[in-house]
């Protein structure tokens, strides 16, 4: 949600610093700040609204020092003012302290602070922890300590950075639950609550895990727990490089990360299919394929999109490999106390790998005693740590808040797995042989998908004004109405409903006049002729109809107002080729209402708060 970077070396760390939150400000962009040690002092700069807003405030402000930490928040407790923004100091102003993560006892915390005489100048729950690090600060003059005891009194979450004046070659950080990543350079430390950050400084990083303290001086780093015991670590190496992390040449990152899905969707199925075969290998699996195979039950579990990209999950693996799966709300799972037994497999599916219910719910599936797997696009995130054993999407950073390349390369694992595990139970080698090659066929069916992005653009212009949208799809391309509703209120705020097509009479319908705009997934496969029921339902009522329909379908032009065609693929990938031009509409539809689409309002590209 919030970002977090920090600097101690040699370099004056504030260019450094905004370079990173610039990095960051996907993640949350309400206000930011920064902090450095300079002259004995601690200096904190901050400021509602964007990252530029920052900068802009900062000209001409002499801000030296070597030392410093950087922050972009992502409103929890407080609005979003200068006042609450991060980084959040001390009753003295001697520490100054960054936060990501919510301090769930702050209001207990706070309460017995102040009747200790700290005075509170915001309304965030961070406050609490800076004053409490002070409390002990005072008592011990240590800021490692000082931080390790404050932490044991906390409960919640946290991502934490802290400098202060009387150590002025010293930056604490520590984390439960919120990521932490530690770049390494020759004599000088970065930080980063997102390796994304790092890139432009090295490629040498270490990840913090959970209740462990850094204490990073330029001329060395020690991790320890929250207990004062010494951990080794071990360096890695990142393996991401600017390019990827930048829009090249594309307006807006979520455009670019919509037209490399040709690439993206190849890069997930790398190395991955079995031509001769007929069947994928799956590395992170490999050695847990007896358990996936004899489970009675499977669980996917997961928020957002990542949640629609389950249900196609469930979906897949119930029809090629004849397993029972439920789709469940990690936000509703964690909380629900549900049946898990040895014979249940959970699947955690994230993008970030790090949002906070996920998480959670993972780690009651294992308190349960379930095997978890995970799904994940960032390497080395906590979820894809955190499970037994897993898949990684491999399709490289995504920076657009919406999730769109994330989510077509879910669905292509899913697809791979449906695929390896329904080998193994009644898919023939000629069955499995068939769906390698219309897999081998995917990405250039999403080339031409994209191809219609100017006809898709000048129909966002019909209804760029419509106050609402109704999705309608069934069997695969239910989930796809769903996602490709979501996908539109996200970035450009018109109220959006995704529903099975056949539910529409039990509802939706009520809604339909000649102002509702109704987007039909109606590809060809066994449910059209529904479908074109459906539609028909729509027109006697005056709907406005687009239609998302399989190339050379010329039928369908008789029953809508407008058909956005994709290639033909069988049923169980139309949803990769269906999304395309709902993508695309949800993008332009936003761009010409003027709304920000990379960084919509309120949301957050990963949510480490639950
Ligand atoms: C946020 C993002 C969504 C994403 C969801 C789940 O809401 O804005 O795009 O689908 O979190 O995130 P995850 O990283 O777990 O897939």
């Amino acid at each position: 949600m919030c970002g977090i970077v920090g600097y101690i070396g040699g370099r004056q760390a504030v260019p450094i610093l905004l370079e990173g939150l610039k990095r960051l400000e996907y993640r949350g962009y309400d206000s930011a700040g920064i902090a450095v040690v300079a002259e004995g002092r601690v200096l904190v700069e901050k400021k509602a609204g964007k990252i530029s807003d920052l900068i802009a405030h900062l000209q001409g402000r002499d801000l030296p020092g070597t030392v410093g930490i950087g922050h972009t928040r992502w409103a929890t407790h407080g609005e979003p003012n200068d006042t609450n923004a991060h980084p959040h100091v001390d009753c003295t102003g001697e520490i100054a302290l960054i936060h990501n993560g919510i301090i769930e006892n702050y209001a207990a915390l706070k309460a017995e602070l102040i009747a200790k005489g700290h005075r509170f100048r915001t309304e965030t729950d961070t406050e609490a922890l800076a004053h409490l690090i002070e409390e002990f600060y005072r008592r011990n003059g240590s800021l490692e300590e000082s931080v390790r005891s404050a932490l044991l009194q906390v409960q919640g979450t946290f991502g934490i950075a802290v400098i202060s004046r009387r150590e002025p070659d010293l930056l604490v950080a520590a984390r439960r639950g919120s990521p932490l990543v530690l770049g390494l350079g020759e004599r000088e430390y970065f930080l980063a609550s997102d390796p994304n950050a790092l890139v432009p400084f090295t490629q040498h990083v270490m990840y913090l895990d959970d209740d462990e303290v850094a204490v990073v001086r330029k001329d060395g780093l020690l991790v320890k727990t929250l207990r004062d015991v010494t951990v080794e670590k071990k360096a890695v190496e990142l393996g991401l490089d600017l390019e990827r992390i930048e829009k090249g040449g594309y307006p807006h990152f979520m455009l670019k990360e919509i037209m490399e899905q040709p690439e993206t969707i190849q890069d997930s199925m790398r190395g991955r299919l079995l031509p001769e075969e007929g069947t994928a290998r799956l590395g992170g699996i490999q050695h847990e394929i007896p358990s996936l195979l004899y489970a009675r039950r499977m669980l996917f579990t997961a928020c957002g999109t990542s949640w629609h990209a389950a249900l196609i999950g469930e979906y897949l693996i119930e029809e090629f490999v004849r397993t029972p799966v439920e789709v469940e709300y990690a936000s509703e799972f964690r909380y629900r106390d549900p049946v898990i037994d040895r014979d249940t497999v959970v699947w955690a599916i994230s993008q970030s790998g790090e949002t906070a219910d996920t998480l959670a719910a993972i780690r009651e599936a294992k308190r349960k005693g379930a095997k978890v797997f995970g799904i994940c696009n960032v390497v080395g995130s906590s979820i894809a740590r955190e499970t037994d054993a897993g898949i990684y999407l491999h399709a490289g950073p995504e920076i657009g808040v919406a999730s769109t390349k994330a989510f077509t390369s879910q669905v292509t694992v899913l697809t791979l797995l449906a695929l390896l595990l329904g080998r193994m139970r009644s898919l023939s080698a000629a069955q499995g042989r068939e769906m390698v090659a219309h897999l081998q066929a995917l990405p250039s069916k999403v080339r031409r998908a994209l191809a219609n992005s100017d006809q898709v653009k000048e129909i966002a212009e019909l209804y760029k004004n419509s106050r609402n949208f109704l999705y309608l799809g069934r069997g695969y391309n239910f989930p796809v109405a769903l996602e490709g509703a979501l996908k539109l209120k996200e970035i450009s705020y018109i109220h959006a409903e995704g529903y099975p097509a056949a539910e529409m009479k039990h509802g939706p319908i009520a809604l339909i006049d000649e102002n509702m705009p109704v987007v039909f997934i109606a590809t060809r496969d066994a449910t059209y002729d529904k479908i074109l029921n459906n539609i028909q339902e729509v027109k006697a009522r005056r709907g406005r109809v687009i239609a998302v329909a399989t190339e050379g379908d010329t039928e369908i032009t008789r029953y809508v107002d407008h058909v956005l065609y994709v290639p033909e693929t069988p049923h169980f990938l139309n949803p990769i080729v269906s999304i395309i031009p709902l993508q695309l509409l949800a993008y332009h539809i936003a761009v010409l209402r003027g709304c920000n689409v990379d960084q919509p309002r309120n949301l957050a590209k990963s949510v480490t708060v639950e």
